[in-house]
């Protein structure tokens, strides 16, 4: 079925089900706390949370979604940026039974999927709430109906590949909540166990034992399974102690990304190779008169598939109202724009000119029954994208000019490019690699180390030594693995410290800091032990400015206008006229931390991860220490 096929049907079957549909609502969402929407429920939590929905208690719909996270995934199997999210919602209404036994019957009975390929998860179980036998039951009998063995896997964190159908899996793949797994969420969030669907496409020969392990399973990141859907049953409540209350109702949350299921209902594990993504890929090929073997996932590059998923999300999101520039959204779509002109001068047959606005016509051609609003919009589509798409080839032209004068390309021309020209490091590094020349990131980052180190070599001999704040001599690594962690750390501890003022007030602050591959270790005035309590509070506030993922900003300003800005500084310190603040958020006004600093940061508070705190203990009298880590 094709992927409009798959919508309608989806649709047809819940409403029959007594669902009433409702539009998509904007990729912005009207909640200030996130820049896109990246689940259908984001605009159903009011009714998650009890308020009474104006449709009934009974909702679905098709919502588009963009996740900037999954950026640097697109062009593996099934990764892509703007997805449409097939939801189904019950506020209170039905719940397990219904909900598994509909999705049972409509992937295997409507879309015909084999049942023979269809595998699920359910919740093992964990401190606070039960495993859910009641789903794996009704999983049972399903499977049973099809003359399938069901067997489930009696043990949490299963490898899944046992035998059977059902695997148990613990807190950290089958709970659902918009902050990840339990102890991450802040209080009044509300989340629940799920059971997730996967699709089996069989060996793709992409199992690689030395990087997924011996055995392939449900979880497997090789590609043979895809999941295709997600039924969360959201019955909690996070509380301001750290255990769960009932929500006022048992409510059902249903996700399914539209384009994996479309990817399974035809035996196809690339999505890139469906409906979904074939004209636009087509029309590119015709452009750029294709060369063969070009769009094949497996192997590099995989230019046509990562320009079909930019241009497609930067469309959708112009439509929304999206214009490029260097803050919040704004950013982001720049960002897309940028990087399918970037990969569209990868290869020598490519050539210069705009392309946006023809991929722009068969992104519309392919959404204008859905959404009719592309139509009305596409000339300022076109236009919005040819205007950023002429910009940035007049910096790249530039930036090519200076790479032609370089016979070697080299760590220090890489760092040369991205400081004077905007160059993304990976682009030197295509250009390198088609010249059958070599640049590492390694190179790259020493290059930029050093380039710090001269800055900041520079300040200390004219500050005896007492240069910046928080300069690299505080972190230390040994290699370039350790120096990814480290400068995940380094940011995360800028967040803490804020989180902790935020929690204690503005008089407290750090007092030292060390950091290490294996973790951060953090000084800072206060005269009492933490509470475990205060210790998962500040875990949280820290995990969930990580999930908003900010972008991490570094701007130069002389000394004194700095002061004012409200940047953590030592007071003690002398600093140079001129210094470094670093700062979260997408403008330093609204910025969740900002300090004067000499990194390096992460470009986004999302590529810290998870982070934990480890231990809290006494470092002299007022003073008190915490240790923390990253995963
Ligand atoms: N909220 C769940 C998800 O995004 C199901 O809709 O996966």
């Amino acid at each position: 079925m094709t992927a409009n096929e798959i919508r309608t049907k989806y649709l047809e079957f819940l409403k029959e089900r007594g669902h009433t549909i409702v539009p998509s609502v904007s990729l912005l969402p009207d909640e200030h706390t996130v820049l896109f929407t990246i689940a259908g429920m984001q605009p159903m939590m009011p009714y998650l949370l009890g308020e009474t929905h104006p449709g009934g208690t009974r909702i679905a719909d098709s919502q588009q979604c963009f996740r900037s996270t999954d950026i640097e995934e697109v062009g593996d199997n099934r990764h892509t940026t703007f997805f449409e999210m097939l939801g189904n919602w019950s506020f209170g209404d039905y719940y397990k039974k219904e909900q598994i036994s509909w999705m049972f019957e409509l992937l295997i009975k409507e879309m015909g999927i084999n049942p023979q390929n269809f595998y699920v998860t359910v919740f093992g179980g964990s401190d606070q709430i039960a495993r859910d036998t009641e789903s794996v039951e009704i999983w049972k009998g399903l499977f049973a109906g099809v003359g399938i063995d069901a067997k489930d896997i009696d043990n949490a964190e299963s490898d899944g590949m046992q035998g059977g159908r059902i695997f148990y899996y613990g807190e950290k793949k089958n709970w659902w909540s918009r902050a990840g797994v339990p102890a991450n969420m802040p209080a009044g969030e509300p989340g629940g166990p799920d059971t997730e669907m996967f699709y089996d496409f069989g060996d793709t020969g992409q199992h690689d034992k030395a990087v997924f392990g011996d055995v392939c399973h449900v979880n497997c990141d090789c590609g043979r399974f895809m999941e295709i859907g997600n039924n969360v049953f959201m019955e909690y409540i996070k509380q301001e102690d750290g255990s769960f209350a009932s929500l006022p109702s048992k409510n059902v949350d249903f996700g399914g990304g539209l384009e994996r299921m479309v990817a399974a209902s035809q035996n196809q594990p690339d999505v890139f190779l469906t409906d979904s993504f074939e004209p636009i890929i087509k029309r590119l090929e015709e452009i750029f008169d294709a060369k063969e073997g070009l769009n094949d996932y497996k192997s590099e590059p995989r230019v046509y598939r990562i320009m079909s998923d930019h241009l497609k999300a930067a469309t959708m999101l112009i439509a929304a109202g999206v214009e490029p520039s260097n803050k919040a959204q704004g950013y982001y779509l720049r960002r897309l724009i940028r990087r399918a002109v970037r990969f569209s001068r990868i290869h020598p047959f490519m050539h210069a000119n705009t392309f946006g606005a023809e991929v722009v016509k068969v992104v519309i051609e392919m959404y204008k029954d859905q959404y009719p609003e592309l139509l009305e919009k596409k000339d300022h589509i076109c236009d919005v994208l040819t205007k950023e798409e002429t910009k940035f080839s007049t910096t790249l032209a530039q930036g090519l000019k200076e790479v032609n004068k370089n016979p070697i390309l080299d760590g220090d021309i890489a760092f040369k490019l991205y400081e004077s020209f905007g160059f993304p490091f990976e682009l030197t590094e295509e250009i390198a690699r088609e010249r059958g020349q070599n640049v590492e990131y390694g190179e790259f980052r020493k290059a930029f180390e050093k380039h710090q180190e001269i800055s900041r070599a520079g300040l200390e001999k004219k500050f005896g030594g007492h240069g910046l704040l928080l300069d690299t001599g505080e972190l230390k690594a040994g290699s370039e693995e350790e120096l990814k962690i480290v400068t995940r750390l380094h940011t995360a501890t800028h967040l803490m410290q804020q989180a902790l003022r935020d929690l204690f007030g503005p008089a407290v602050h750090q007092m030292g800091s060390d950091i290490t591959a294996e973790r951060t270790r953090f000084d800072f005035n206060f005269d009492r032990k933490l509470t475990d309590e205060e210790l998962r509070k500040i875990e949280s506030v820290v995990n969930e400015v990580i999930q908003k993922d900010l972008p991490m900003q570094m701007i130069v300003m002389p000394f004194e206008e700095a002061k004012h800005t409200g940047a953590l500084y030592f007071f003690k310190e002398k600093y140079p006229e001129s210094v470094n603040v670093y700062f979260a958020g997408n403008t330093l006004e609204d910025a969740y931390s900002k300090e004067f600093c000499g990194g390096p940061h992460v470009t986004h508070t999302g590529e810290i991860g998870v982070f934990k705190i480890n231990k809290e203990e006494s470092s002299g009298s007022g003073v008190r220490r915490i240790r923390a880590s990253v995963a």
